[in-house]
């Protein structure tokens, strides 16, 4: 049975929360591929919503084994809390979550040292959501990382967390204030991951073992392409691989393993934090789509920015994940706008022609060409079948399709988990 990868093609926050909840539905397992507690995924549930940020969103169905991959990096403290608002919410995990035993884990005075970068990057900060993702991924790559499987051993780990909690103060500007309150923060980060232990597992193994059964197993990936540390807006990126090839890696499955790759889109564009966003609109237009569509972060609460949708971005984006179909997400934000704009090429001084995505400095000099397509007025929330949408609509998605490449599959109405439309070919 078959392995389906889910990856946001914009800069994140495209609805893949909701996208996987609603696939996992018929799922076996699900597996976090990248990324940490930078994440936010907001799920519906009942007339609440349910954040989550490190687990896998399918663990809000009651059958489905969730499993957090290599390729991530895991904060034990964000993970007690979180796994206290699933009880909370009345979701029993038990045992339907392992996490690979390999994962780094972000300790505490990571945070300060993302600060530190940050701050001094004065004007040219990422505007990162603090979470340590960045500083977590350096020491893993710098081969100074803590693995969740070094907690096994206790008295070595502890003395390894002692001396890189010391290595790192040493790197730090802090009032002793702040050293003692890291140092207590350490503790309990230290407490936390003893306590993981009996959560870790070999994922590799225990996916074959799934897809061996005829299971189906969703990859679900974190962030968008366009904030993928190789392929993404660099140096505004995150760290972990957003792109589809990364489930292979984290998750220790072939790429032959995999048989269907999904790509969720949303009807316009946001991005949170710095970097170039060639479609960005500043004024009231990017206004209303922030309000209509709540674009405010899910884990820090920071207004998304907000533009028009972009064909060529898309294009590169469907490329480089191998998208086999689209799920198209927020189409019902779109309704009340006279007309809507679609970027379909790129323009450089003077009056050159870009019709390829290009990263990189020339990219926050590029002109955007817009198409205009004509809006439509009904209220479209909720609806869920094709008929059901406005002609205007229907060739909104259906001149996507023809700019991608890529069938749209499902139409995203709103944020219920059955506001979807199917299209079936
Ligand atoms: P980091 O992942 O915290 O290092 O942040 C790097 C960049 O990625 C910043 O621009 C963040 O705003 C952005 N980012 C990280 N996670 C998400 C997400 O889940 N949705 C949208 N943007 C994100
Ligand atoms: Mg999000």
């Amino acid at each position: 049975m078959p392995t389906t990868v889910v990856v946001g093609l914009q800069w994140g926050d495209e609805g893949k929360g909701k996208m996987v909840h609603n696939l996992s539905e018929s799922a076996t397992a699900v597996a976090r591929f990248s990324g940490g507690a930078n994440a936010g995924h907001t799920v519906k549930l009942g007339g609440s919503d349910l954040v989550l940020h490190q687990v896998p969103t399918g663990l809000v169905q009651p059958a489905v084994k969730a499993f957090v991959g290599t390729g991530c990096v895991l904060d034990p403290i964000a993970l007690s809390e979180e796994l206290k608002s699933l009880m909370d919410a009345g979701i029993n995990v038990g045992d339907r979550l392992r996490i690979s035993s390999k994962v780094h884990l972000v300790h505490p005075v990571y945070k300060a040292l993302e600060k530190m970068d940050e701050e001094d990057r004065g004007g040219n900060a990422i505007g990162t959501t603090l979470r340590a993702i960045g500083p977590t991924y350096v020491q893993k790559f710098s081969r100074r990382g803590i693995r969740l499987e070094d907690a096994a051993c206790e008295s070595e780990f502890r003395e390894a967390i002692e001396a890189q909690t010391d290595r790192c103060l040493s790197m730090l500007d802090l009032s002793s204030d702040r050293r003692t309150e890291i140092r207590r923060q350490s503790e309990r980060f230290t407490e936390l991951s003893l306590e993981l232990v009996e959560l870790a597992g070999d994922v590799s193994l225990a996916l074959e073992e799934i897809l061996e059964e005829d299971g189906l197993v969703i990859a679900e990936g974190a962030q968008g392409t366009l904030l993928d540390p190789d392929h993404g807006t660099y140096p505004y990126v995150t760290c972990g691989s957003c792109l589809s090839g990364a489930a292979s890696i984290s998750l220790g499955i072939g790429p032959s393993m995999i048989d269907e790759v999904v790509g969720v889109v949303k009807a316009y564009c946001s991005r949170v934090g710095a970097g170039p966003f060639p479609t960005e609109l500043r004024g009231d237009t990017g206004d209303m789509l922030r309000e209509k569509g709540h674009e405010y972060g899910a884990t820090t609460g920071r207004p998304r920015r907000c533009g028009w949708l972009d064909g060529v971005l898309l294009r590169y984006a469907s490329r480089l994940n191998g998208c086999h179909w689209l799920a198209l997400t927020m189409l019902d934000v779109l309704s009340g706008f006279d007309s809507l704009n679609i970027c379909t090429r790129y323009e450089l001084d003077p009056d050159s022609d870009v019709p390829l995505f290009e990263t990189g400095r020339r990219l926050g000099k590029h002109r955007p060409v817009f198409e205009e397509l004509p809006g439509w007025s009904e209220n479209i929330a909720g609806a869920t079948s094709w008929d059901d949408l406005p002609e205007q609509a229907q060739r909104y998605v259906l001149r996507i399709e023809e700019l991608v490449g890529v069938p749209v599959r499902a139409v995203s109405t709103g944020p219920g988990q059955n506001d979807i439309i199917w299209r079936l070919f």
